[in-house]
């Protein structure tokens, strides 16, 4: 391999790292890996508690070159907050993807933001990953059947190592991620099976599979006829019959690509088509409704009529990746899906607006769950996301918890006589991290516990909780 870095001609530019909002503050990377035991603790951990939180989010190995677009570009960092009697300690390593191996032979980025379209010659990067883009496992962090497994979007994940957190090779859980995976599957907690889809910019343009409880494929890459043009899908819903697809139309644009435009077009006038895709493989029934867009998914469930609620953070559209721009509120919805008529119902769930992230206990996936946490703003707002919030389904209360520091995605965490909710914080102004405990039927009262960390944990996206 010859050392032309330096000089390849057609090398991107640094990105003004000082100056862009994702790569300072709160979201600036954070580059050192440590193992850190008996951490600090205000207030007392519940004795109930057994288990490790894990957390995934971009967190670029060098200072970026090209571009830097969040939440799309970065290298994954695995952040692990583990608890046991009273206790908490901390671990974080990246995602060692062969980019970031080679990057850290080399001391400095060679593969470029996704949106600039550079890709390092041979000369720099050897045959084998000559012409590739950066591969992206930094989006969320899943177990199933034993794998831990780093996910990116469109892509087969990472396995890592359970105990070390070493990153050990790519995952396509027994061919059902052979042509990739969402960074969002859904694992059904009764049958033990993981459902998951892909979009391709190829025809088929979306497949779905299953993984059984036991790790093996039941149902390889299946296409889902029915798209005339490659989408953009984020995230599902599972319920027990169906696999609930909202076909946004955020539409891949391959010849605007190539003639300098943008890769993402939205297109309004195709409203949104919903795939409801029974899981016993039988017909597709596609339901269309109107124009809006959707990141994430909360849950869903099947309704003894035989309609399909769905809830989820509808937003007006995409906004970040595409025009327009502007205000958009995303707000809790809740969907109703008629798949004997095709009716759709739509109604907002919480007065909230500006939320995002919405978990449930993830033992409630499939059925009705009656509570869901956000990541939102107080009244106060300022300017980020500073308050966790929980919305009662039912009820239709919502109680907040502010404690007025950048803060993450909430996880459900079953205790072993309560249950608890967690979110990883940290303050703007000293860039401190903390993770918060709070009692699950009481979150408003503040924490029961506030983990000191022992190191600054970037705002991220997506974890997970692992009992112990
Ligand atoms: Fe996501």
């Amino acid at each position: 391999m010859t050392d032309t870095l330096a000089t390849d001609p057609h090398r991107p530019a640094p990105v003004d790292v000082v100056h862009h909002t994702h790569l300072t503050g709160v979201f600036a990377p954070q580059r050192e890996e440590v193992d850190v035991a008996e951490l600090r603790v205000v207030g007392e951990i519940p004795g109930d508690l057994h288990g490790s939180y894990l957390r995934n989010g971009p967190n670029p190995r060098f200072d970026p070159i090209g571009s830097f677009v969040f939440p799309l570009d970065g290298d994954g960092m695995i952040h692990r907050i583990s608890i046991a009697d009273g206790k908490a300690s901390y671990s974080n390593r990246f995602v060692r993807t062969p980019m970031v191996e080679l990057e850290e032979q080399r001391g400095e980025a060679i593969w470029s933001g996704v949106m600039d379209g550079y890709t390092p010659p041979a000369s720099v990067v050897g045959d084998a990953l000559a012409g590739t883009t950066r591969q992206l496992p930094d989006i969320n962090i899943v177990e199933h059947a034993g794998r831990l497994m780093a996910m990116a979007e469109g892509d087969k994940p990472y396995l890592m190592d359970r105990t070390q957190l070493a990153t050990l090779a790519q995952e396509d859980c027994d061919g059902a991620m052979r042509v990739g995976s969402t960074a969002h599957p859904k694992i059904d907690p009764h049958t033990g099976e993981m459902v998951l889809f892909n979009y391709s910019l190829e025809a088929p343009y979306l497949t779905w599979s299953v993984v059984g409880a036991d790790g093996s494929a039941l149902r390889s890459p299946t296409p889902i006829d029915g798209l005339d043009k490659p989408i953009m899908i984020h995230d599902m819903a599972l319920t027990q019959k169906y696999v609930v697809l909202f076909v946004n139309p955020l539409v891949f644009d391959l010849e605007a690509a190539m003639t300098g435009g943008s890769l993402l077009s939205w297109e309004p006038e195709r409203g949104t088509r919903i795939a409801l895709i029974p899981r016993d493989g039988s017909a597709i029934r596609w339901i269309d409704t109107e124009v809006f867009w959707v990141w994430h998914f909360a849950n869903a469930f099947d309704n003894p009529d035989g309609t399909v609620t769905v809830d989820y953070v509808e937003h007006l559209f995409p906004g970040g990746l595409t025009k327009p721009t502007g205000v958009n509120n995303p707000a809790l919805t809740r969907a109703r899906l008629n798949p004997s008529t095709g009716a759709v119902s739509r109604t907002q769930i919480s007065e909230r607006t500006g939320i995002e992230f919405p978990r449930v206990d993830d033992r409630l996936l499939t059925l009705d769950h009656g509570r869901i946490a956000t990541v939102g703003k107080s009244d106060a707002d300022d300017g980020f996301l500073e308050s966790l919030w929980f919305h009662d389904v039912n009820s239709g209360r919502d109680e907040v918890f502010s404690p007025g520091v950048a803060i993450g995605e909430p996880i459900y965490i079953p205790g072993d006589g309560h249950d608890y909710w967690g979110a990883i914080g940290t303050d703007p102004e000293d860039l401190k991290s903390r993770f918060y405990i709070l009692d699950a039927d009481n979150p408003a009262d503040g924490p029961l516990a506030t983990i000191d960390l022992p190191i600054r944990v970037p705002a991220g996206l997506h974890g997970t909780w692992l009992a112990e």
